[in-house]
């Protein structure tokens, strides 16, 4: 967020993600995931919402967006405001020249001006640029800075247009006028083709996946900044999968045991769930 003194607006960047509160069952502390009450797979029903449950968690994921918001404090209103079909762009840079600069969830870095919300300039970054840019002046020249690349807890939960491709690394990028300088060519690196397991599962042993996956696996395997687990070769091997998620064979990178939360059989019951995904993945992307 950032505030312009000669135009007396503040630049929020915001988000909207309506999230339902409370599953069918009521509200019971579980250790070790996440405690806010939100249900992701099983939202209760409510009014103008679909019927069912499936219809409801996409109705909700339809109203996930965000804009750039030029508020005045005073009036108590927006200026103007730039729409955003993704709710995750970056913090707000205005300054002294009538600038407000963003960078948004697509790979772009733009400028508009501060006092009526016309673009001015966009750049190409080519990855999610969330960071909120800098300004300095170096021998009387000004400089704009900004750390670009997608991250942060929501690049873990949720998934964004990068997801076509694997997520390029952080760039910084600082810009003057007259500047000539060209960042290094971007090349696509292509995701991992799904390899799900021919193995047969049980329903039960799917639904009890699902159920555990969205409990304590998708707040960090939902975005493009840790595995996706669909695409996971591991998928087609029960016993490196649990020395995975049960014996914690790769807790130094950040991947923690979850003995302490499922028993083998409830891990073994994600990777028949993340197989179906897997399979329904690799069909979907066979079609395109
Ligand atoms: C706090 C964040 C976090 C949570 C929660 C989490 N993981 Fe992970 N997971 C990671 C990270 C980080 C890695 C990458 C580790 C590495 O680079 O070696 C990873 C890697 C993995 C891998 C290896 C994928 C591959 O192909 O290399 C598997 C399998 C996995 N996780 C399964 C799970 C399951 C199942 C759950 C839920 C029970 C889960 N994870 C929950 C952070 C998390």
């Amino acid at each position: 967020m950032s505030y312009s003194p000669k135009t007396g607006l503040v630049y929020i960047p915001a988000m909207e993600h309506p999230l339902v509160y409370g599953d069918a069952k009521p509200f019971e502390i579980h250790e070790g995931r996440w405690n806010t009450a939100v249900s992701f797979l099983d939202p209760p029903a409510l009014p103008g919402l679909p019927d069912t449950v499936e219809g409801r968690r996409k109705a909700l994921e339809g109203m996930v967006k965000g804009k750039l918001v030029a508020y005045d404090p005073i009036a108590q209103k927006p200026r103007w405001e730039i729409a955003r079909d993704w709710p995750w762009s970056g913090g707000t840079l205005a300054t002294g020249g009538n600038l407000v600069f963003q960078g948004t969830a697509h790979g772009a870095f733009e400028a508009y001006s501060a006092d009526n919300g016309k673009m001015l300039w966009s750049f190409k970054t080519n990855r999610g640029t969330m960071a909120g840019p800098i300004t300095y002046r170096v021998n009387g020249e000004q400089y704009i800075a900004v750390m670009a690349g997608y991250g942060g807890s929501m690049g873990m939960a949720s998934g964004t247009p990068f997801m076509k491709e694997k997520m390029p690394n952080g760039m910084i990028f600082a810009f003057k006028i007259g500047g000539k300088a060209t960042p290094p060519a971007y090349t696509p690196i292509p995701l991992d083709k799904p390899t799900p397991s021919n193995e047969s599962f049980t329903p039960a042993q799917i639904a009890t996946g699902q159920k555990y996956f969205f409990q304590y696996c998708q707040i960090c395997h939902g975005g493009p900044v840790n595995p996706d687990l669909r695409r996971s070769a591991l998928l087609q091997d029960k016993e490196a999968f649990k020395a995975v998620v049960i014996d914690g064979a790769l807790a130094p990178n950040g991947m923690a045991s979850f003995a302490a939360y499922m028993k083998p059989e409830e891990a073994e019951g994600v990777r028949a769930y993340l197989n179906q995904r897997a399979k329904e993945l690799l069909k979907e992307e066979a079609g395109k």
